[in-house]
């Protein structure tokens, strides 16, 4: 199901009430050009409705200009219920973003293209050690420009980053891969003047239902995802499940948003048409998975070596 259609019984025969005061005819007049506005944004008409009233209730708030772009507020808007919701979505994870220093996460895991997407480059011994041990990496562009991001069971060392309480250092590269997600989102849903979305491939080949253990370590990464960021993927694929999957799913599936957890499709062995059918091409796919791309770090275990991280400040959050 389109987590849009859960916005779309409130523009419904949403026609906007003749203002009765004075305050209420200005507000109209500023309200009036904005609906051109949506279109030349590319915000499709069923919400120009709820975009109006979501700028008006925001429109004492310093938003940061990443944060205020139509297609970017449109984002909160199709992953909540309400108006009311969306506002208050944007407005925790803006205070999150600010807490937790985002900005300077990005600086120290990555760089900035010029078309404002992000590349993966540790600049900081701990940003280096933590990158050997994530088993998640970016992947090309699918076929309708959204950014993809491939995970892999196998990879993650989760007993060993139990061990060496790295959650939350690992925590930091979860946060720049969503933002990295999101940016690159948003940078073509701008360029296509409509809204993009990712989508996100988990090869479950090597899970056990061992991982139960370590799910309590991840919650604060759930949430991150859950509350602030809007809307990032179309879909979430899991491939080469074996059959017990079901149940760590059962747990898993409980601790995400009702929202993505509806994107969620779960594939045996049999995914190439799967994916090809959500829009991811098969070449850029690791060799592992069938594809041709020998780069992946996700080739082999990430084994987390014992005690190095004498040094490491392993906190999240930037400086
Ligand atoms: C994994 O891929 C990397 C990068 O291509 C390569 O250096 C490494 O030897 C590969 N490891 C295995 C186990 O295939
Ligand atoms: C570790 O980094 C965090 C921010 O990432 C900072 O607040 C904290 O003071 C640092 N701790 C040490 C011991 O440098």
């Amino acid at each position: 199901m389109e987590c849009e259609s859960l916005v779309a019984p409130l523009c419904e025969g949403g026609h906007r009430r003749r203002p009765k005061s004075r305050a209420g005819a200005l507000t109209a007049l500023v309200l009036v050009p904005l609906g051109i506005a949506w279109v030349a944004h590319g915000v499709p008409p069923r919400y120009h409705s709820s975009m109006d009233q979501l700028l008006q209730r925001l429109k004492d708030q310093d938003l940061e200009r990443g944060m205020a772009h139509p297609l970017m507020l449109l984002r909160f808007l199709t992953c909540t219920k309400s108006v009311e919701e969306a506002e208050e979505m944007i407005l925790n994870a803006q205070a999150w973003r600010r807490e937790a220093k985002v900005d300077s996460i990005m600086e120290e895991w990555g760089e900035r293209s010029a078309d404002g997407t992000w590349k993966l480059a540790p600049k900081s011994q701990r940003a280096e050690f933590a990158t050997g041990l994530f088993a998640a990496e970016r992947l090309p562009s699918d076929s309708f420009g959204g950014p993809v991001m491939l995970g892999r069971a196998v990879s993650s060392d989760m007993a060993g980053i139990s061990r060496e309480s790295l959650a939350p250092l690992l925590q930091n590269l979860w946060v720049f891969m969503l933002e990295d997600m999101l940016q690159a989102a948003h940078v073509a849903s701008v360029k296509q003047r409509r809204l993009v979305s990712g989508a996100t491939i988990i090869d479950a080949t090597g899970i056990s239902l061992s991982i139960v253990r370590y799910i309590s370590e991840y919650t604060p990464w759930l949430e991150i995802m859950n509350n602030d960021y809007p809307d990032l993927v179309r879909s979430v694929i899991v491939i080469n499940a074996p059959s017990f999957f079901v149940k760590i799913w059962s747990i898993v599936s409980l601790l995400i948003a009702p929202t993505t957890r509806e994107k969620v499709q779960i594939v045996g062995k049999d995914f190439h048409h799967v994916l090809q059918k959500h829009g991811v091409n098969l070449d850029v796919l690791p060799v592992f998975l069938g594809g041709s791309f020998e780069g992946s770090r996700l080739n082999a275990t990430l084994t987390v070596p014992k005690g190095a991280t004498a040094g490491l400040n392993l906190s999240f959050g930037g400086a």
